[in-house]
């Protein structure tokens, strides 16, 4: 049984679904929620489903973004974490971090990568004209947003959409993809998986 760990910075959302994903004969586990701000309104929801938690606050840190990741890893090593998976985790890990998990950590991020990188994926893809948005899982490397690709789901942009309401068309698919990567990759399956 794989042993994973959620790390969130906000709602947790995709981390409610990754977590509601790993039952019965999925080969994985929820073993933690990590987040690095003790704001994140996903905390309360992962302490609701009995999974471990814990606070890694970036801030007293600084710069010494080493030390900030020495304390995660303390986290992870304490509770035996094969995997990581980042569910909206809006702080960047260094290239050590990444280096260190690599093959072992996905993302999650809401644009069709290689397209929009970064942040407010949603308004760039409707300033940009974009007919079709979605997401994407991949393994995280030491690049932003970059990394083998396991998986993407496509939503159709329609008229009169805001941020808003792309963020949300995008998200109900997110809930669909990121399980459903997350079970093939715990099994040892990297194929590329669209959806729907
Ligand atoms: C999700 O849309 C996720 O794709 C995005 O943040 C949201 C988190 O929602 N992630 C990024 O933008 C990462 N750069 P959630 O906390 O409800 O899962």
């Amino acid at each position: 049984m794989r042993r994973v760990a959620i790390f969130i910075s906000g709602g947790g959302s995709n981390m409610v679904a990754l977590a509601d994903s790993m039952t019965g004969d999925h080969p994985a586990r929820p073993v933690l929620v990590l987040s690095n701000t003790d704001g994140a309104r996903g905390l309360e929801k992962a302490r609701a489903r009995g999974i471990p938690t814990a606070v890694v606050d970036h801030r007293p840190f600084g710069e010494d973004r080493p030390a900030f990741e020495a304390e995660i890893t303390r986290h992870l090593t304490a509770h035996d974490v094969d995997l990581i998976a980042l569910a909206g985790f809006m702080w960047v890990l260094t290239g050590g971090f990444t280096g260190a998990w690599e093959g072992r950590m996905l993302n999650i991020h809401p644009s069709l990568l290689p397209k929009y990188r970064g942040l407010h994926t949603h308004a760039r893809a409707l300033q940009a004209g974009d007919t079709e948005a979605g997401c994407t899982v991949h393994e995280v490397t030491a690049d932003l947003d970059d990394g083998p690709i396991l998986g993407q789901a496509r939503v159709p942009i329609l008229e009169g959409d805001t941020p808003e309401t792309l963020a949300a068309r995008v998200l109900e698919q997110e809930h669909k993809l990121y399980p459903a990567v997350l079970r093939r990759f715990a099994s040892g399956d990297r194929r590329m998986l669209q959806l729907p």
